[in-house]
């Protein structure tokens, strides 16, 4: 949601702040903007163009702009459309303040309206626009102290601006009269530090300078920093200046390639099997002494034996992992779970209960929804004196280095490795095999399941990578041939029922967040009691179909669907009953645990054809964001 990059140091601002901003494009794509100050002038130039990121390219056709402090802004409109003048950065009137933002500030429309009053004239409707103001307005007040120490200025003026705003932000601002000067801050939006050879840079995510350094400062929470071209200064809240060890980043997991794939999200869908493979080498071992395999978490799970339930936490896709998850905790570990949107979860938790665990799931670690309503939970367990009721946490990602990361202790790091569509694919994957070894860690402590059960679950877990590999192989071309068929439908109802209702879900966002397809996914018994109004020949439904506990019930379920005329496309191997399918996505015969590892493949693959052959921007979906650092 918006990505940030600045830099100060002794080279030229320009190259760096592109190469970030291209690969930040994928946290927001409406517009795009950049402003680096001449030290000989002190003049800030700044320039912007609305849409992606190849239109401020063109703009800037190659000139340089002169300048070793700068800072640039790809955008996710959330105060104003996508437009030029609501592009960052925003600068103030007197054109010698730049602030580029990500976040929300709630009380901008009251700190506006005072502004307004004072006579200054807006030219945004962005929420961002008051700071620029705000920071000038402290700068005059202040009297420009200290002019042989300009930034030790700003970043007093800067502090006392951000002390009167309300919501989150990252931020970073350029003054004119401190050239090699920048001031950063943060409040529940990401931003890290780099720290390059000669330059100091901050960005939203590491990527964004990852071919500049792979030595980074994560900042907290309400810290604010200076950065000069000789060092960087980190401050709390409290105005105590901050030391920490540097963080080392592996930079090849940083650098991101799409090879010769037409879209990252397609790349990303073959990499599944390669994540599989890492998972697996990552989290099982061989017990020595018995030769048999275990899950291996990062963490103490003795305390797993006092959990009585759990409470899972996410959004999106993840919340689609999360709900897999439960059906695995509760149905293969015995452990009553429970899945809460995160939006939801904060304004309308459920009442406290003992031993309780509670699981923060997201591949960026950084979604706003799902930080605060960990924050909340971990503050309103704390305030019990009673023990029982402590916070349990865990959390799943895919960036450990992340908001998440530093909230909870006992991480599982899925290491998908970075991810760049916005369609989540991989990280999906990686995200229901940690659940899948937390259901068996679980049955293990609980002895909820044999050995010879979690041995089996474990033996077919191992199957899956070259099975992967033949079903991603098999289903790119059957994906592309339905493509062509279908790529002009309007509506499509994805079923699935048990372990596999949480898969049509995910196969129905995955085709409307991509192909702008209206898709909806249901448990195939309630479909008789409405969405069946939905259909007729205009409207496929593609059913997952794995044999199991259910089976029977959804070849009924889709035969209720064939009598309306629909199209049936199954997601199912060919055996006694999926002749009914107009289309066959044939699976290999599994058991049905493993179902949903298998599933979404041809689900991902179709969406991801249709999208493409709308000729549609597959890895940058309009209106989405790869991060949803907004509430
Ligand atoms: O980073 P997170 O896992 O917390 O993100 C949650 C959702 O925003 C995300 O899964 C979103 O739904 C994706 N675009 C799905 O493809």
């Amino acid at each position: 949601m918006c990505g940030i990059v600045a830099v100060t140091g002794f080279k030229n601002a320009l190259p760096l702040l592109m190469n970030g901003l291209e690969k930040l494009e994928y946290r927001g794509y409406d517009s795009a903007g950049i402003a680096i100050i001449n030290s000989e002038t002190q003049n800030i130039t700044c320039n912007k163009a609305e849409g992606k990121l190849q239109n401020l390219k063109n703009l800037l056709n190659k000139n340089n702009i002169p300048g070793t402090t700068g800072i640039g802004h790809t955008r996710w409109a959330t105060h104003g459309k996508p437009e030029v003048k609501n592009a960052h950065p925003h600068i103030d009137s007197s054109g010698e303040v730049a602030v580029v933002q990500n976040g929300i500030i709630e009380n901008f429309q009251e700190l506006k309206n005072k502004l307004e009053k004072e006579g200054i004239a807006f030219n945004s409707d962005t929420d961002t626009e008051v700071i620029p103001h705000l920071i000038q307005r402290e700068l005059n007040t202040l009297g420009k102290l200290n002019l042989d120490n300009n930034g030790s200025t700003l970043l007093v003026a800067v502090r006392n601006v951000i002390n009167d705003l309300e919501g989150s932000y990252a931020l970073a601002v350029l003054w004119a009269a401190a050239p090699n000067s920048l001031v950063v801050a943060r409040r529940q939006a990401p931003l890290i530090i780099g720290l390059g050879e000669g330059e100091f840079m901050c960005a939203s995510d590491t990527p964004a300078i990852a071919n500049f350094t792979n030595i980074i400062l994560p900042m907290e929470d309400e810290e604010i920093g200076l950065l000069t071209p000789l060092g960087v200064e980190i401050y709390d809240s409290n105005n105590e200046r901050q030391y920490r060890n540097p963080i080392s980043l592996n930079i090849s997991e940083q650098i991101i390639d799409k090879m010769n794939f037409k879209h990252y999200m397609l790349k990303e869908i073959y990499d599944q099997p390669e994540t599989a493979k890492n998972w697996l080498e990552k989290y099982l071992i061989k017990n020595s002494k018995n030769g048999q395999f275990q899950i291996n978490l990062p963490f103490d799970t003795s305390f797993f034996e006092s959990i009585e339930r759990i409470e899972i936490i996410a959004c999106g896709t993840s919340k689609h992992a999360a709900m897999v998850g439960s059906f695995l905790l509760e149905q293969f570990a015995g452990i009553p779970t429970n899945v809460f949107y995160a939006s939801e979860f904060r304004y309308s938790p459920p009442p406290l209960l003992p031993n309780v665990l509670t699981i923060g799931v997201t591949q960026s670690g950084e979604t706003a929804d799902t930080i605060a309503a960990i924050n909340m939970e971990i503050t309103r367990r704390s305030l019990v004196e009673d023990e029982t009721f402590k916070p349990n946490l865990i959390a799943i990602t895919n960036r450990t280095e992340s908001s998440i990361g530093r909230q909870i202790s006992n991480i599982i790091d899925i290491g998908a490795g970075i991810e760049i569509g916005v369609a989540a694919t991989k990280t999906f994957y990686a995200q229901l095999l940690s659940f899948y070894g937390l259901a068996i860690q679980f049955a293990q402590i609980k002895g909820t399941k044999s050995k010879e059960e979690i041995s089996k679950l474990i033996v077919e877990l191992y199957k899956l990578p070259p099975l992967l590999e033949d079903l991603i192989e098999k289903h790119n071309q059957s994906a592309e041939k339905l493509a062509h068929d279908f790529f002009n439908i309007k509506d499509v109802v994805f079923l699935g029922r048990g372990i596999n209702y949480p898969i049509a879900l995910e196969g129905a966002l995955k085709l409307k967040e991509i192909s702008y397809i209206h898709a909806v996914g249901y448990p195939a018994g309630e479909m008789k009691h409405g969405p069946i109004a939905l259909l007729d020949k205009k409207v496929p439904v593609i059913s997952i179909a794995s044999p199991g506990e259910v089976f029977d019930k959804v070849i009924s379920n889709a035969q209720e669907a064939k009598a309306r005329d629909s199209y049936l496309i199954g997601i199912a191997p060919k055996c006694n009953g999926t002749q009914i399918f107009d289309y066959l996505m044939t699976m290999p015969e599994s058991n049905e645990w493993i179902s949903p590892l298998l599933n979404i493949i041809p689900l991902q693959l179709l969406s991801y054809h249709i999208a493409a052959h709308r000729g549609l921007d597959v890895d940058q979906p309009r209106n989405l964001a790869k991060s949803v650092t907004v509430e």
